[in-house]
């Protein structure tokens, strides 16, 4: 099984080069499916929820997205009372999607919170999802969320999501193999505890940190062996920079 993580793409800050090159290799590497980790936008535009949806809809490529803080509007009343209501009419009914395709098991939580202006959140209710959706076996139980759960070594100074302690807890209880968020825009991994921690780069904006380029991440899984193989924009292309193997052994995974 192939999947890519793919995050932070921000349209409306997007780079039109880098969203062509994006889109083109994306389409090559035929990934079975691609896991969105929001930001989708940079403020929650209709037409800049269009373009984003465009772009993964020429991929050819199935994808499963959560919103991220970008993609709740600025506007004071229409973040009070509907802060997914353009998310939900132009990108998908449902922030937390559940996914089954084969051998994945897919969920992923919606972390922006109206009353945080950068932050997330993991709350009680979302520790419960963990729970009940992840308990059926998978050969690969992936959670996706926009909010990091780890920090990266380039940019050790980023906040968590609110509650990152009991959702790590949830997830390693309910059998989590690997938890993908994005929001830092740099391309990291780590190990917690039993499971994988992946976050990827921005997509495709000149919002780039830490001296990185764009980014996104090409997961291959196939039995206890997971390679990660990061894709970066270098002189007009995505071209692989990164290649982790990880393995799955009694005690989690490990590189
Ligand atoms: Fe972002
Ligand atoms: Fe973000």
């Amino acid at each position: 099984m192939r999947l890519a993580h793919v995050t932070d793409l921000h349209f409306g800050a997007e780079e039109p080069e880098v969203v062509a090159g994006l889109r083109a290799d994306l389409a090559a590497q035929r990934a079975d499916r691609l896991l969105v980790s929001g930001d989708l936008t940079m403020r929650a535009r209709d037409e800049q929820f269009r373009a984003a949806v465009d772009l993964l809809n020429a991929t050819g490529t199935p994808w499963t997205c959560v919103p991220g803080n970008h993609d709740l509007p600025l506007d004071r009343p229409a973040r009070a009372f509907g802060p997914l209501d353009a998310y939900r009419r132009l990108v998908d009914s449902d922030p937390e999607p559940l996914v089954r395709d084969g051998g994945l098991l897919l969920l992923g939580l919606s972390s922006a919170r109206p009353y945080l202006w950068k932050g997330g959140r993991i709350d009680g209710e979302q520790l419960a999802r963990i729970g009940e959706a992840m308990a059926e076996q998978a050969d690969l139980k992936v959670l996706m969320l926009h909010h990091p759960v780890f920090r990266s070594a380039q940019r050790p100074n980023e906040a968590l999501v609110h509650g990152a302690g009991p959702a790590l807890r949830a997830s390693a209880e309910a059998g989590v193999d690997v938890i993908v968020c994005g929001h830092d825009h740099v391309a990291a991994q780590a190990r917690l505890g039993r499971m994988v921690g992946l976050m990827s780069g921005t997509a495709c904006s000149w919002r780039v940190r830490a001296g990185e380029s764009q980014s996104y991440t090409v997961l291959d899984h196939d039995g206890d062996r997971l390679r990660l193989t990061v894709r970066a924009w270098h002189d007009g292309a995505f071209r692989e920079t990164h290649t982790t193997d990880w393995y799955r052994t009694p005690d989690g995974w490990h590189t």
